[in-house]
């Protein structure tokens, strides 16, 4: 009797623990059977905005009873499916596409009559899927060519694949291309610069990756050279300027190597995508794609190549199993980001840079509610869109780097990437993490940093008191030199602005009073032509501390700017800052009247939600 009740006790607690690590973002019976291979062959049509064709299916069977196969899709419109046995023949599968869940999309249920090897599903994805964005010539720079790209993370690969979309699940792919030949194709695979634009393109990943990195993009891409090793894709307008304002990505990836081990992916090319692409950049594997707003003309925002190559180790190699456990994403690569700045620019810079992003950290906690500022996060059913926040990047980041001055550089290092290595090509859950953390830091040097201190970071809400504190002499500086000028005892001219940094400028501009007056304002703009800044992160700061100060000479210019780039980050808090006032919310609806045919779908998602409350 009471070995019976251990028994069925044991049982419940092991369903629980399969249970908190399997990926509620999925209908995919992934424990039961999984993807190992993913052939995509597609059309790309622009006049429908679709990709039409098939994808093949190479399955592997964990278990002997289940011969249905359940996969995500959303918006997909399914023609037909076949099933290939083990003699080779192919036979056509029963389907059916479940009602619509609005976060997850429809489940896919297709019932052969065996366990198959294979499935062929021919579909086409819809004009309005929500990872893919097509432009009109009229929508690009060059005006003559249609562009079109996709965005997978977090959940929707599965608008243009019906495929097993959690990061949980990771397969190698090819994929056959066919599109109109004055465009080239480029994919998250080896992709070939001297390539022959015919239209017909093919493309072969080896590594195994899940579904959330595999991507497209087609369009008047051009290729330059930056390295033996690295290159950018870009539509001509930009293409010589991307190439200047990343050199140093081959540099960038030197010292992720020393630091971290072996580079595992070959090549490493950046594309960079139209304005609206709604990201700073996504680490789709060998192909980052990057915003142009980044393309500042002196390299000041490279940190996002920095951290979009820190992927390549942190993501793309060790992949969080689940979207609950994306700070093992994210704050690693914000860390492991920082440690190349470091090494590569310096470290006045990489401290100025871990200054501003704690400084935003901070001011998101104070309206973030404290179960969104726990690391481990309860997702509780949200589109995860919905839940991005700072968190999993800078309160991971500290997290790291609270363990690298407890443990010194030398054991913390040697930590990190041996678990790069351990983890490689695996997805793991958070809870795998604080074990091989124990084992393997904690434990290896008692009485440093306890289980409990590492688990309070990970599951408790806000930032413990033990948080790093990054110290910037330079903005320290600048700080004095602006109470200087606001109490009146110093002139503008005499501020050593000459020799400020971008990193300086953000500083200044983010720690200006809300009390400063529109006269203030006005003679800020008058010596440093902040309204004009071509600098996208100056731009920002700037535009948002006009809103709040009530300074409306930035009107125009700050229409201009909506209106033509569509990363969120830059332009949701400008949106929500509007949206405070009748005044600014009336503004707020025009301009976006003629902003939002060039948004992404998700941008267009999240602006629609802001100003129809
Ligand atoms: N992987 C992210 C983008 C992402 C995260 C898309 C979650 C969808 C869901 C990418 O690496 C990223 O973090 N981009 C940042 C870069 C910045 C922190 C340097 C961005 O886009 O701003
Ligand atoms: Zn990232």
């Amino acid at each position: 009797m009471l070995s019976r009740f251990v028994l069925l006790f044991s049982l419940l607690l092991c369903s629980l623990a399969a249970n908190s690590a399997s990926d509620s973002y999925t209908y995919a019976n992934y424990q039961q059977v999984t993807v190992t291979h993913l052939h995509l062959d597609l059309t790309v049509n622009f006049e429908q905005k679709t990709l039409t064709g098939f994808a093949d299916l190479q399955l592997n069977w964990l278990t002997d009873g289940e011969k249905n196969i359940h996969l995500d899709t959303r918006d997909l419109d399914i023609d037909r499916i076949y099933a290939k046995d083990s003699a080779g023949n192919w036979h056509k599968a029963a389907f059916q596409l479940a009602q619509r869940d609005p976060v997850l999309g429809s489940k896919l249920t297709i019932s052969p009559a065996f366990q198959p090897q294979k499935l062929r599903i021919h579909y086409n994805s819809a004009p309005e899927a929500s990872g893919l964005q097509w432009l009109s010539p009229e929508q690009t720079a060059g005006k003559t060519t249609p562009f079109m790209f996709s965005q997978n993370q977090a959940i929707h690969g599965r608008s243009w694949i019906p495929i097993q979309d959690t990061p949980a699940v990771r397969m190698s792919y090819s994929a056959r291309i066919h599109s109109p030949d004055n465009v080239l194709v480029v994919m998250s695979a080896p992709n070939d610069p001297a390539t022959a634009r015919d239209g017909d393109y093919q493309f072969y990943m080896p590594q195994p990756i899940p579904a959330y990195l595999i991507a497209i993009a087609a369009g008047d891409l051009q290729f330059k050279a930056m390295s033996e090793q690295t290159g950018v894709y870009a539509e001509p307008y930009i293409l010589d300027a991307s190439a200047e304002e990343f050199a140093s990505t081959q540099a960038m990836i030197d010292a992720t190597e020393q630091l971290y081990g072996e580079y595992r992916w070959g090549r490493y090319d950046l594309l960079i995508l139209p304005p609206s692409f709604p990201f700073g950049g996504m680490e789709n594997p060998v192909l980052s794609f990057i915003t142009p707003t980044v393309v500042a003309g002196d390299g000041s925002l490279v940190n996002l190549i920095a951290h979009e190559l820190a992927h390549s180790w942190s993501g793309n190699l060790v992949t969080n199993a689940t979207w609950r456990d994306l700070w093992l994403n994210e704050g690693f690569t914000s860390y492991v980001e920082n440690r190349i700045m470091e090494q590569v620019f310096g470290k006045d810079r990489a401290v100025m840079e871990q200054s501003l992003s704690v400084q935003a950290l901070q001011d998101e906690l104070k309206v973030l509610s404290a179960n969104d500022s726990i690391l481990h996060i309860d997702l509780q059913g949200r589109d995860p869109d919905d839940a991005f926040s700072g968190v999993p990047y800078t309160k991971g980041q500290l997290f790291l780097m609270y363990l690298e001055q407890q443990f010194g550089r030398d054991k913390f290092d040697r930590f990190v990437r041996q678990y790069f290595a351990d983890f490689a090509f695996k997805s793991i859950d958070t809870e795998t993490f604080v074990n091989y953390l124990d084992n393997n830091l904690l434990q290896q040097h008692p009485g440093v940093v306890s289980l409990e201190q590492a688990k309070s970071w990970i599951y408790q809400p806000g930032l413990p008191a033990s948080t790093p504190a990054p110290q910037s002499d330079a903005f320290n500086q600048v700080e004095q030199h602006a109470s200087n000028w606001l109490a009146g005892n110093t002139e503008l001219s005499s501020l050593p602005t000459a020799s400020w940094t971008v990193h300086e400028w953000l500083y200044f501009i983010n720690n200006l009073p809300l009390s400063i007056s529109t006269e203030q304002m006005a003679a800020l703009d008058n010596s440093f032509s902040l309204t004009t800044s071509s600098n996208s992160e100056i731009a920002h700061a700037w535009y948002l501390l006009a809103l709040k100060t009530g300074y409306q000479q930035v009107m125009p210019q700050l229409e201009q700017y909506l209106v033509s780039i569509g990363r969120r980050k830059l332009i949701i808090p400008l949106y929500k800052q509007l949206a405070t006032t009748p005044e600014g919310l009336t503004f707020a609806r025009a301009v976006y009247q003629k902003a939002r045919p060039g948004y992404h779908p998700l941008a267009q998602g999240s602006v629609d939600e802001l100003l129809e409350k």
